[in-house]
């Protein structure tokens, strides 16, 4: 199969174009495009041979479910039942946007769709390109993220093709998307709202609209026995190729102990990489410790280590370090989505300083 990159602009996306990749979507075709957080792999959610397709273009396990995403609130009605209280007042605060909302599914959500169970994902996305092709395709797209199983979700389109070329049938190009980290996800079908990904809707945010929203404990807890409740959050989506640390403490302790694990590392003859931010990378250069040194941004902009973080772990695999020490972020606000990340792509091995 031919991909067919098309670049599309966000804030005028051209009729024909998503006209033509609407028409893809209902002829049961894959179509990537780019969401406020990042590129989505879109199918028919309501076709159970283009959930099918999904899994198999990017290798991804049946069993876990993809997000429906939609482009009207109504739309709500006519795939999930009940509708909560919970989910009327967090779409108000929240949709369009980067949140997604676990609901029991109506019948005529497939179960190839959502991995076997009878809950549905659901996302109401602000990019205007992902807007226009939702409604072109009929109202209801299943996406995931749009790479390969066990890579980094791309922020650009670029890496779609990377990841996709000759899979799927086309990519919409709109550039650099915004977020750079998943939607947040939060199961409304238990007795508390409780939030199963972590992503640029914070726990706080939430919780200023609902009064009291849990965590499933395996977010940040690489320990916690517990089984993840979001299927995907399971898998440990992402390894770098070389292996990662994560070290945490006080930015100066960070400094140090990353300078003295890479200089060692290097010494003994590793090909080292660092994750590092404005503020430091400039010094680890300095010292000449590493073979590659990338500032994820400054550390005063959380927004912007978010939208480079899988950018630079993509760079990294290209560059085939064997080791990489990565400085760490705060646990809470947007922070808790960037560590969750971190800490999944490093397994867990984190450092304290
Ligand atoms: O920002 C996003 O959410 C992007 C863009 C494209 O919208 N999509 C995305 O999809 O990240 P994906 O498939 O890569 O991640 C979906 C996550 C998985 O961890 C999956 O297990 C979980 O959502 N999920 C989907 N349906 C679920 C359900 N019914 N119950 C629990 N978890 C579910
Ligand atoms: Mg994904």
């Amino acid at each position: 199969m031919e991909t067919r990159l098309v670049k599309i602009e966000r804030d005028a996306p051209d009729r024909e174009t998503v006209a033509r990749a609407g028409q893809i979507l209902r002829d049961g075709g894959l179509v990537a495009f780019p969401t406020e957080t990042v590129y989505g792999l879109g199918g028919d959610a309501l076709n159970p041979d283009s959930s099918r397709k999904i899994y198999a273009a990017k290798g991804r396990p049946s069993d876990n479910p993809l997000i429906v995403h939609i482009c009207r609130w109504e739309d709500i009605f006519r795939i999930a039942d009940p509708v909560p209280e919970a989910a009327y007042q967090l779409a108000e605060a929240f949709w369009p946007g980067p949140l997604t909302m676990i609901l029991a599914k109506k019948d005529c959500v497939p179960r190839e769709t959502t991995g076997g169970l009878d809950t549905v994902a659901i996302r109401f996305p602000s990019d205007p390109i992902a807007l226009a092709l939702i409604e072109a395709a009929g109202g209801f797209v299943a996406a995931p993220s749009a790479n390969a199983s066990g890579r980094p979700s791309p922020t650009l389109a670029q890496y779609v093709l990377e990841d996709l070329d000759g899979r799927i049938d086309m990519i919409l190009d709109g550039g650099e998307v915004g977020i750079g980290l998943e939607s947040t996800i939060v199961d409304l079908t238990g007795e508390r709202p409780t939030i199963l990904r972590p992503g640029y809707v914070t726990k706080e945010m939430l919780e200023a609209v609902l009064k009291q929203v849990d965590v499933d404990r395996t977010i940040l807890d690489g320990n916690c026995r517990l089984r993840p409740k979001a299927p995907g959050m399971r898998y440990r989506h992402y390894a770098p190729k070389g292996e990662l640390t994560v070290i945490e403490g006080s930015p100066e302790r960070v400094m140090a102990a990353v300078s003295q694990k890479a200089g060692a590392a290097r010494a003994q003859g590793a090909r080292v990489g660092i994750i590092a931010t404005d503020e430091t990378a400039a010094r680890y250069r300095a010292q000449g410790i590493a073979d590659s040194v990338k500032s994820v941004g400054s550390r005063a902009d959380e927004e912007a280590v978010g939208r480079s973080l899988y950018r630079i772990l993509r760079e990294f695999d290209d560059e085939d370090v064997t080791e990489i020490y990565s400085e760490s972020f705060s646990r809470s606000g947007f922070g808790q989505a960037i560590m969750n990340r971190l800490l999944k792509a490093a397994g867990h091995r984190v450092e304290q300083v």
